[in-house]
C-alpha cells in the first residue's frame, strides 16, 4: 500500500516503524516528518493543516490511505477534505474532533451518551470559578477549552495557583472547572470505523515532569504498556476493555453517529479508575504521544489492515487486534526548561550507540539535521526523542531503556528515572 501519515511527532515515527515492520513492502510517506523519520519515510513537503492541498497530493500520487496523526489537521477538517474525495482516511472529520478540541463538546456527548465522567462546571468569568471552586471543593482542576498539547491543565491544592491558571485562560473563552478524581490513570485507545470498535492494549502515560509525579503536567514524559494491575483488579485485561468498550467506547461512537457525525478514527479514552468506577478524564481524537511508542510494537495484527479497514468501515470484519506477551516501556529525553521554555538548536549525539542496545529503538520526536554527511543532529523542541525499550520483563525492558539513555548526550535535558519502575519491582 501507499500510505501518507501526517505529523512530525515520535508518534508519526511510531506508526510508521509499525507499519514498515509489517515487511508488507508499503511505500511510505510523511509530511512533515522529522530527522529520525526521514530514515524509514520518504518525507514530503504538504501542508498538513490545508485539506485541499493533502487530498490533491493524495490523488496525484495515489496515495491509498492517509493517517492524520496530530490533533491539529483533524480540528481543521483535513480529513473531511479527503473523505470527500473517497480517499480512505484514518482519523475523525472536524466535527467528531470537538471531541478533542472542545472539553465542552465532550462532557455533553458523554452526558448524552451516559459515559461516567466527573461533574465538570463552565465558568466565564472569575466569579464563576470562585463559586465552581466553592462547590467542588479542593484539590482544584481547571481546564482551558481548547487544543493546549496537555498543558492547558492545572490539578493543584493551591487555590492561588488554580485562580491564576483560570484567568491566564478566561481571556480566550470559558474554563472548565472540575470534580477531583483520585486513581490510577489508564489510556485506552480503539480503533473506530463510525460503527464500531477494536480495542488495542491499555498503557499508563507519565504527566508530569518530574519523577515522582512532581512539577508541571506535559505531553506526557513516559509510559509503559501492558498494565499487570488490571489483571488482578478486573480478572484480566480483556474483562477491562470489554467493560469500558460497553460503558465508554460504544455509547460515544453511537452518540456521534446519532448526531450524524461519524467517529472514523482513534478514540483515545483517557480513564482514571476511582473508587466509585472507571471514569473519562478526557478523550483525545488521535493516538496518544507517548503510549503509541509502547503500543504499537506489541501489537502482532497487521497496523494497515486495521487501520484501512477502520478509515473503509469494515471493522466488524476484523478479528481482535493481537499483541504479544513482551513488555515495552518508553522514557522521553526532554530539552532543557521543557515544558515552560524548551531550549532548542542543541546538538544530539550518541543515538547509534543507544540504539545498539538489545530490544531498543529510537523514536524521534522534535529532531532536525543532519542536512549534511557529518553535520550536526539538533534537538528542535520541547520532548525532543523516546527511547523505546521491549523486553519480556519490566525490570529488564527498564534496565535496556536507560543503559540506552545514559548513551545519549544532549546538553541540560532531562527524563524522569522513575517510568514503570512501580510495575517492575
Ligand atoms: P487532560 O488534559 O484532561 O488529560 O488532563 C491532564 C492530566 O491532568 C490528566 O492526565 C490527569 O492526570 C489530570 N487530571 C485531569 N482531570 C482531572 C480530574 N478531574 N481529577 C484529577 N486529575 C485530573
Ligand atoms: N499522552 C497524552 C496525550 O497523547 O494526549
Amino acid at each position: 500500500m501507499k500510505i501518507l501519515v501526517l505529523g512530525s511527532g515520535a508518534r508519526e515515527h511510531a506508526i510508521i516503524l509499525a507499519l514498515k515492520a509489517e515487511g508488507a513492502g508499503h511505500e511510505l510517506f510523511c509530511s512533515p516528518g522529522n530527522a529520525g523519520i526521514a530514515a524509514d519515510a520518504t518525507l514530503v513537503a504538504v501542508d498538513q493543516l490545508d485539506g485541499r492541498a493533502v487530498t490533491a497530493y493524495a490523488n496525484e500520487h495515489s496515495i491509498d490511505l492517509v493517517v492524520i496523526g496530530p490533533e491539529a489537521p483533524l480540528v481543521a477538517g483535513v480529513a473531511d477534505a479527503l473523505r470527500e474525495r473517497g480517499i480512505p482516511v484514518f482519523g475523525p472529520g472536524k466535527a467528531a474532533a470537538q471531541l478533542e478540541g472542545s472539553k465542552a463538546f465532550a462532557k455533553r456527548v458523554m452526558d448524552a451518551a451516559g459515559v461516567p465522567t466527573g461533574r465538570a462546571v463552565r465558568a466565564a468569568s472569575i466569579a464563576d470559578v470562585e463559586g465552581a471552586f466553592d462547590e467542588l471543593g479542593a484539590p482544584y482542576v481547571v481546564k482551558a477549552d481548547g487544543l493546549a498539547a496537555g498543558k492547558g491543565v492545572v490539578v493543584t491544592s493551591d487555590r492561588a495557583e488554580a485562580l491564576a491558571h483560570a484567568e491566564h485562560y478566561l481571556p480566550a473563552g470559558p474554563v472548565l472547572i472540575e470534580e477531583f478524581l483520585s486513581g490510577p490513570e489508564v489510556s485506552l485507545f480503539f480503533l473506530s470505523d463510525g460503527d464500531t470498535v477494536r480495542a488495542l492494549s491499555p498503557a499508563q502515560d507519565f504527566k508530569r515532569a518530574f519523577d515522582g509525579d512532581e512539577g508541571p503536567n506535559t505531553g506526557g514524559m513516559g509510559a509503559y504498556s501492558p498494565l499487570p494491575w488490571l489483571a488482578e483488579q478486573f480478572g484480566s485485561e480483556r474483562e477491562f476493555v470489554d467493560l469500558v468498550t460497553e460503558q465508554v467506547a460504544m455509547p460515544v461512537i453511537r452518540q456521534l453517529d446519532a448526531e450524524g457525525t461519524p467517529f472514523i478514527g482513534l478514540l483515545y479514552a483517557g480513564l482514571i479508575l476511582t473508587p466509585a468506577g472507571v471514569k473519562v478524564i478526557e478523550f483525545n481524537a488521535r493516538f496518544g504521544d507517548p503510549e503509541t511508542q509502547i503500543v504499537l510494537p506489541r501489537l502482532r495484527t497487521p497496523l494497515s489492515q486495521l487501520l484501512l479497514a477502520a478509515a473503509s468501515g469494515n471493522l466488524e470484519g476484523q478479528p481482535q487486534p493481537e499483541f504479544s506477551d513482551d513488555v515495552a516501556i518508553t522514557v522521553v529525553l526532554a530539552s532543557e526548561g521543557y515544558p515552560e521554555a524548551p531550549q532548542t538548536g542543541r546538538q544530539i549525539a550518541g543515538l547509534a550507540d543507544a540504539a545498539s542496545v538489545e530490544g531498543v529503538r529510537i523514536v524521534h520526536a522534535a529532531t532536525a539535521g543532519p542536512d549534511a554527511p557529518g553535520g550536526d543532529l539538533v534537538a528542535t523542541g520541547g520532548r525532543v526523542l523516546n527511547v523505546v525499550a521491549v523486553g519480556s520483563d519490566f525490570a529488564t525492558a527498564r534496565t535496556r531503556a536507560y543503559d540506552a539513555m545514559g548513551r545519549i548526550d544532549l546538553d541540560g535535558a532531562h527524563y524522569r528515572r522513575d517510568i514503570a519502575a512501580a510495575v517492575a519491582e
